[in-house]
């Protein structure tokens, strides 16, 4: 089966996405999420790409121009944000935790710019890859809140908009085949702090388990798709406003507002 019927299955089966809705798409530079942009318009979804420059020297400005590329081919609306116009740092001024604040940054930023730009949903490139190796490590080290999170479709809840993974059942070598084929304009860069992530260690263990057996991760996403429900929570957790930036926070003060501490903010 072709890939974007695939896709199509999948938006179908999770109920993913409605051609009324506004879509505003992620997009990194990379593979995932360009073929994500490229496969939504033509499906004739309405669309509209987000990205944004995080200061990472070569990386970033390559990522921009593929970027650029991407818009021009697909003719729709490009919305670039700055971090450093907005925190006045790059994630390379960091001294540490690049990783983990950048992750947080990008998800703060794609879903306030879609809060207050009027979208409905926002789509992101992450792939079946992706989310096993995040699902694993969420396994290793017993992160009981996660646990429950790794769909492919999470709701809106107040100011957080609907996020949709429409990547969520295909492979990574998949995506690239298509994207090659299709001439897709994306770049391989790789940031320079991606090394420290130790879901990439994960993502090559779970490719060597895959010559072994071809379908281990597909088994073990559905296989946690079918069980997830061992992992709900009990408690009715509450959603709290965040006192400084007014965004919907797991705690008083939203993880962005913390890691930056920005006192006025700016687009
Ligand atoms: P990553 O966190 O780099 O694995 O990327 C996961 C997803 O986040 C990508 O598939 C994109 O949809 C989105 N993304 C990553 N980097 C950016 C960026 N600089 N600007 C906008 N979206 C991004
Ligand atoms: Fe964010 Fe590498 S892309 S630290
Ligand atoms: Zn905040």
């Amino acid at each position: 089966m072709k890939l974007e019927e695939k896709v199509k299955k999948s938006i179908e089966k999770y109920k993913m996405l409605n051609k009324d809705e506004k879509i505003l798409v992620s997009v990194s530079g990379g593979k995932d999420s360009h073929t994500a942009a490229w496969i939504l318009k033509k499906l004739d979804y309405n669309i509209e790409l987000f990205h944004i420059n995080l200061g990472i020297s070569k990386f970033s400005e390559i990522s921009l121009k593929k970027v650029k590329e991407l818009a021009e081919i697909l003719n729709v609306p490009l919305n670039i944000v700055n971090l450093k116009d907005i925190t006045g740092k790059t994630i390379e001024d960091l001294r540490k935790k690049h990783c983990s604040i950048c992750g947080i940054t990008k998800r703060y930023l794609m879903n306030r710019f879609g809060y207050e730009n009027g979208f409905d949903v926002i789509v992101t490139g992450h792939n079946l890859d992706d989310e096993v190796s995040f699902l694993l490590n969420n396994l290793l080290n017993w992160s009981i809140r996660y646990l429950p999170k790794h769909l492919p479709v999470l709701p809106s809840h107040d100011k957080f908009l609907k996020k949709v993974k429409i990547f969520y059942e295909i492979e990574e070598e998949e995506i690239l085949e298509y994207a090659e084929k299709e001439g897709i304009p994306f770049t391989t860069a790789k940031c320079k702090f991606q090394k420290d992530a130790i879901t990439v260690e994960h993502r090559k263990y779970l490719n060597k388990l895959k010559e072994y057996n071809k379908n281990i991760k597909k088994q073990f996403l559905y296989g946690y798709l079918k069980y997830r429900h061992i992992f709900e929570l009990e408690e009715d957790f509450q959603f709290k406003e965040c006192k400084i930036c007014g965004m919907t926070s797991a705690g008083n003060i939203c993880s962005f507002c913390r890691v930056w501490k920005i006192k006025e903010f700016k687009w």
